[in-house]
């Protein structure tokens, strides 16, 4: 079986799509920062996987990675590796949120390109996962976090009408979950506004979507319903809205 890479494999959402790949018989290369918690993941699946320990946040880092598994025979690409953080943009540590855009954005743009230059004439998948936060116009409280997300959708937007356009057989798609109950929260110092789904049922929705080719997947009715609702709303009561609900976690 060809090999299905996820970044961000050592917890959560990326662990998840490790351990349900496996079970389509894919073969997995994980990629973190922590080896023993990648080393727990490849424990959960049918199939040896290969493990790359790698800080996302540096460019380099992410080219030698690529490099390594470039001439592998990959059939699926999760960029999922991300993180948020929780406050008044004028008092998070800059570092932390440049940190943030290196993962979040930074490495994500360069993995798609290097994957979509490697795969693009090939039934092959990417699936990029931003949040339901990259669908509003902005989220006071959590703002770096909200542009980085909107940066994704848009990006992966933008580069799956050109890929139609031009008649790529590859797919890339962005998932757009809401609150899913991993280790996000411990590492944005919040608590949810709103009852997190499972790992599981975000990532079994996200593989079904992805492989009927659905650029833009949003699991959960009660979210696909609220952004339809969305596009109705003036921006300014939505960034209103956002802004009571993030209050809310940093209160918790
Ligand atoms: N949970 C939610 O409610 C939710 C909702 C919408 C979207 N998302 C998105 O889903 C993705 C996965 O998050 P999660 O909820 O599963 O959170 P998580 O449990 O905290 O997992 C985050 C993953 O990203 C990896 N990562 C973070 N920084 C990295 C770096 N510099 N280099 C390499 N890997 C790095 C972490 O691995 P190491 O720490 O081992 O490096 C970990 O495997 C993120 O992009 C997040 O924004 C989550």
């Amino acid at each position: 079986m060809p090999y299905a890479v996820v970044t961000g494999a050592s917890s959560g959402i990326g662990k998840e799509f490790a351990i349900q790949l496996s079970k389509l018989n894919y073969e997995l290369i994980l990629v973190a920062r922590r080896k023993e918690k990648l080393q727990e993941t490849s424990k959960l699946l049918k199939n040896p996987s290969l493990i790359y320990e790698v800080d996302l946040a540096k460019e380099e880092e992410c080219r030698d990675f690529f490099e390594k598994i470039k001439d592998l025979d990959i059939a699926i690409f999760i960029n999922n590796a991300g993180f948020g953080e929780c406050g008044e943009f004028i008092k998070i540590d800059d570092k932390l949120e440049l940190q943030m855009i290196d993962v979040n954005v930074k490495a994500m743009h360069l993995l798609t390109k290097l994957a979509l230059n490697k795969l693009k004439n090939q039934q092959a998948y990417i699936l990029n996962v931003a949040s339901i936060s990259g669908l509003f116009p902005a989220g006071p409280y959590m703002s770096t976090y909200y542009a980085t997300k909107s940066y994704i959708v848009s990006l992966t937007r933008g580069i799956a009408k050109e890929l139609k356009d031009n008649n790529y057989p590859v797919y890339l798609g962005t998932l757009c979950p809401g609150p899913v109950n991993t280790e996000f929260n411990r590492v944005a110092h919040v608590q949810f506004a709103l009852k997190g789904i499972s790992s599981s049922k975000c990532v079994s929705y996200a593989l079904k979507k992805m492989f009927q080719k659905k650029v833009i997947i949003i699991p959960t009715m009660k979210l696909k319903i609220a952004t339809f609702l969305m596009r109705f709303c003036p921006a300014k009561l939505i960034i209103h809205l956002a802004s009571k609900q993030q209050k809310r976690k940093l209160s918790k």
